[in-house]
């Protein structure tokens, strides 16, 4: 079966079965998107009022930022793969609660799993503490991390600002700028490691 094949199925299933409380108030499932060939995994929050209407992740005024971000390193949203730790809006967009992120943990890391990219990108700390509860994004941003998790193929990780956070705030829009155009380097180095 191809990997794109796969992800509907694993989607298809996971929309039926998951038990997360927010699918009552949520407009629908938002899955992830792009390529199930993709190199690089984004992973952000929750969706947002504009992903609970359209069923895409990605597609508000943070997803705009992230696209241009994308563009500055010459990469296209189709060529990579965008997801959320949880895959329902929460209502008036407040954080996801520990059951909530626990209700579509599994949903991710078989996704993940499926798509095997050669490196994650955490799109703010709530996607980050998912896989590294002890560490504190504004320490994190900007650096590698490399750990296995136990039947993940994928070890590396990259923390960076939420893009959202960044919207309204020159200087931190700067720095996740700098953090993001360190990633075409990263792929280099993780494919030298690789080697
Ligand atoms: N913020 C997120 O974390 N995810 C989305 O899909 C949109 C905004």
């Amino acid at each position: 079966m191809d990997k794109k094949t796969e992800l509907e199925n694993l989607n298809k299933k996971w929309m039926e079965e998951c038990q997360c409380e927010l699918k009552k108030t949520a407009t629908q499932a938002v899955p992830g998107d792009g390529s199930p060939e993709a190199e690089i995994v984004f992973i952000g929050e929750a969706p947002g009022r504009s992903e609970d209407q359209l069923g895409r992740p990605f597609v508000g005024a943070a997803g705009k930022f992230l696209e241009e971000m994308l563009s500055a390193i010459d990469l296209k949203r189709e060529n990579i793969y965008i997801t959320n730790i949880v895959k329902y809006r929460p209502p008036n967009n407040r954080d996801p609660l520990p059951e909530e992120k626990s209700a579509c943990r599994e949903w991710l890391l078989e996704e993940l799993k499926i798509i095997s990219p050669k490196v994650i990108v955490f799109l703010g700390r709530h996607a980050m503490n998912n896989f590294f509860p002890a560490l504190q994004i504004s320490q994190a941003h900007g650096k590698l991390l490399i750990k296995v998790f136990k039947g993940m193929s994928t070890k590396y990780f990259f923390p960076l600002y939420h893009p959202a956070a960044a919207l309204y705030d020159g200087s931190m829009r700067e720095i996740l700028m700098e953090d993001f155009k360190k990633i075409p380097k990263i792929i280099k180095e993780i494919e030298k490691r690789q080697a």
